[in-house]
């Protein structure tokens, strides 16, 4: 009796720890970047996204200059979906910010 009791709770604190690393990884949004199509501009498709979505938070990042110093870690923050803080950009958004890095940055 006391045998059966102490395996239901192993095998109960097992499946717990599965299914709570399991959830974990399921909540992880990956993104992985998509840039067949067209090739992004700063002025149309970049700039409003980075006005709308950062700039309440990051006068910094407003002119292209500034943009350009910071693309690595405005690439890196928005692959990991770290930025922008307490919100999230569509695939496509990511898309347009990560591919138009990709492609080099131009001031177009
Ligand atoms: C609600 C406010 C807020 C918004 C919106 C926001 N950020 Fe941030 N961001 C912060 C704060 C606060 C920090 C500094 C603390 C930190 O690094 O987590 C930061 C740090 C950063 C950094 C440097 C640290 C890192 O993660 O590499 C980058 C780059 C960045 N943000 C980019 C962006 C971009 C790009 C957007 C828009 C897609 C954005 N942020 C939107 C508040 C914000």
């Amino acid at each position: 009796m006391f045998l059966d009791m102490k395996r239901i709770l192993v095998v109960a604190v097992l499946s717990l720890g599965l299914w709570t690393s399991c959830s974990k990884y399921g909540t992880t949004d990956a993104y992985t970047p998509s840039c067949s199509g067209t090739a992004k501009s700063y002025m149309t498709d970049v700039a409003p996204i980075i006005s709308s979505s950062c700039g309440g938070c990051h006068g910094n990042l407003s002119s292209y200059s500034q943009l350009f110093s910071s693309r690595n870690s405005v690439r890196n923050a928005v692959v990991s979906g770290n930025m922008p803080r307490r919100s999230s950009l569509s695939t496509a958004q990511k898309d347009a910010i990560v591919c138009w890095i990709d492609t080099g940055a131009a001031n177009n």
